[in-house]
């Protein structure tokens, strides 16, 4: 299956947040590996506990790395920084990454501590299914802890249904297909 790259300005955007900053959004490259890895360390324990589905994930430097270099033609990675007291900020991210069938991709969001709650999650995934719908993808999943409200409502108002997983009740599914 021949996926293009990303078009410039489909995966862009900025908006105002409150009085005093702007949002912006782009695919992530490799250059930004110092604004992930300050992000990364700053996430706390709770945030990283429902993003990675417990403690066991380590942020070494190889898996930020990675995290970083996408392969616009399977995955992708959107970022949102701001700018806080003159330095660009990473303030959100949202990924999905192809699994072995080629058309389903699982799906991740993470925004800063500071920062959630301020519509900046849910505009990062709508922006997420667009590119996948743009790039052929059928169906997106989430695996999200059933005891991460935040993240089961947000994936149910952009119309993932919620499900029981198959590997245990601590676990839900959320899923949306894109005919
Ligand atoms: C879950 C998460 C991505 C949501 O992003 P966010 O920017 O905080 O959420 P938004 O402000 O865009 O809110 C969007 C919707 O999510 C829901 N939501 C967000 N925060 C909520 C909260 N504290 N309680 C209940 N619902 C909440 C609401 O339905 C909200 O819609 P509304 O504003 O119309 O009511 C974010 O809180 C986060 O990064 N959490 C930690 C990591 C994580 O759990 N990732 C998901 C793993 S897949």
């Amino acid at each position: 299956m021949q996926i293009s790259a990303p078009g410039p300005g489909r995966l862009s955007a900025s908006w105002p947040l409150g009085l005093s900053h702007s949002v912006s959004v782009r695919p992530i490259r490799p250059e930004d590996i110092d604004l992930e890895t300050e992000f990364a360390h700053k996430l706390s324990g709770e945030t990283r506990y429902n993003r990675f589905l417990g403690a066991g994930v380590k942020l070494t430097p190889a898996l930020l790395e990675k995290f970083t270099r996408i392969d616009f033609s399977r995955d992708m990675a959107l970022i949102a920084s701001t700018t806080v007291e003159g330095v660009e900020t990473a303030i959100g991210v949202a990924r999905y990454a192809r699994l072995a069938d080629g058309f389903t991709c699982e799906v991740a969001v993470t925004i800063a501590d500071a920062w959630q709650g301020r519509g900046i999650g849910k505009r990062l995934l709508a922006m997420l299914i667009d590119s996948a719908r743009a790039h052929g993808v059928k169906r997106l999943i989430g695996e999200v802890l059933a005891t991460n409200t935040p993240m089961l409502k947000l994936a149910f108002s952009l119309g993932f249904r919620v499900g029981f997983h198959p590997e245990g009740s601590e676990l839900r599914r959320v899923t949306l297909d894109l005919p």
